[in-house]
C-alpha cells in the first residue's frame, strides 16, 4: 500500500519536519483553562464560539466546551456541536444504541459490564477503535457529560501529535517502526468460541488522504501483540514512559454535566470512579470516521 506523501511519514527530510514542529510548539495551548471555550447554546454556535472551539482543533486537536446542561437535549447537544465541525459519519460500534451513540455509564450484569468502558474501572491509555479495521478508522470524538460520578472518572488527555514529536524527537527510526504495517496486532475477540471480530494488525502512525495524522494505540498489555523487534520495542517504551511522565502536554480534565470534549481521537485514559444514587455516571460517546473540520 502506497504511503500518502505527509510530513509525518516523510522521514528523510526533517526540514519540513522540523518547521511543522517549531510551529505546532509554539501554538499550543498553556494551561488546561486555555482548552475550555464556555458557550450559550451548543446546538447553535455563534461564531465567536466556533471560531474559539475550531482554533484550539487546529492547534491542539481538541477543545472542551461547557454550556449549561439541558435534560431535554441531552443527546441532540454532541450529534448536533458534532456536525458543526463537520462531523457527520458516526460509528455504529457493538455498545453504541441504534443511533450511533453510546451511553458510558456503567451495566452490570449486562453482556456490556463485560468491556471496562462500561464499568467504574480505570481505562488506560488509548485511541478509539484502536481495533477497527481500515476502512472504520475512528478520526473525531466527541464525549459529553449527563452526569458525573461522585468521585473520579477523571480524563487525562493528550495530543497525538504531541506524542508524535516526542517520539520523532528521540529517535525518528521510533517513528519508522510505528509506521510498520504490523506494528500492533490487536488478538481475535473470541466469546464462547464465537469470533466476534478477527485479528487486527495495523500501524499505530499512519496519516489519511489529507496528511493529516492518525494515531492507533493501547497500553493494554492483555489485548495487544507489539511486533517483535527491538526498535518497537523502544518506541513502545519511549511512548509509555512520556504518557507516564509529568508533561505539561498532559491534561487532566473532569467532565461535568453540560461539558463536552470535541477532538480529532487524540490519546486519553480514564480515572475509576465511585458513584451513589444522586451520581451515576452518563457521558455519551460519539465516534466519527470524520476529522472535525475548522
Ligand atoms: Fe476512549
Amino acid at each position: 500500500m502506497k504511503i500518502p506523501d505527509s510530513l509525518f511519514t516523510d522521514l528523510d527530510n526533517p526540514s519540513r519536519y522540523l518547521s511543522w514542529r517549531d510551529q505546532k510548539l509554539a501554538r499550543m495551548p498553556g494551561s488546561i483553562d486555555d482548552y475550555v471555550v464556555p458557550v450559550k447554546d451548543p446546538v447553535r454556535l455563534t461564531d465567536e464560539e466556533h471560531n474559539a472551539i475550531g482554533g484550539l482543533i487546529a492547534r491542539a486537536n481538541m477543545a472542551l466546551f461547557v454550556a449549561q446542561s439541558d435534560e431535554k437535549r441531552n443527546k441532540t447537544i454532541p450529534v448536533n456541536i458534532a456536525d458543526q465541525f463537520g462531523m457527520h459519519q458516526l460509528d455504529h460500534n457493538m455498545g453504541a444504541d441504534h443511533d450511533g451513540v453510546s451511553e458510558l455509564t456503567v451495566r452490570s450484569g449486562q453482556w456490556r459490564g463485560g468491556y471496562i468502558p462500561y464499568t467504574n474501572k480505570p481505562i488506560h491509555w488509548h485511541t478509539d477503535g484502536y481495533y477497527n479495521e481500515e476502512k472504520r478508522k475512528i478520526h473525531g470524538m466527541v464525549l459529553y457529560c449527563v452526569q458525573d460520578a461522585l468521585r473520579g472518572g477523571e480524563n487525562a488527555l493528550l495530543d497525538h501529535e504531541i506524542a508524535y514529536i516526542h517520539l520523532r524527537d528521540s529517535n525518528p527510526d521510533y517513528i519508522r517502526a510505528f509506521l510498520h504495517p504490523e506494528a500492533m496486532i490487536i488478538p481475535a475477540n473470541v466469546i464462547n468460541g464465537n469470533e466476534i471480530r478477527p485479528d487486527r494488525a495495523g500501524p499505530v502512525f499512519s496519516v489519511n488522504d489529507n496528511g493529516a495524522l492518525h494515531m492507533r494505540y493501547t497500553a493494554r498489555t492483555r489485548s495487544v501483540v507489539w511486533r517483535d523487534d527491538a526498535l518497537t520495542r523502544e518506541a513502545t517504551t519511549c511512548l509509555t514512559d512520556f504518557l507516564a511522565s509529568d508533561s505539561p502536554y498532559i491534561l487532566r480534565a473532569r467532565l461535568e454535566p453540560g461539558m463536552g470534549l470535541i477532538c480529532n481521537n487524540i490519546l486519553h485514559d480514564r480515572s475509576g470512579f465511585d458513584e451513589d444514587d444522586n451520581h451515576r455516571r452518563l457521558i455519551y460517546r460519539l465516534r466519527y470516521y470524520d476529522r472535525a473540520t475548522v
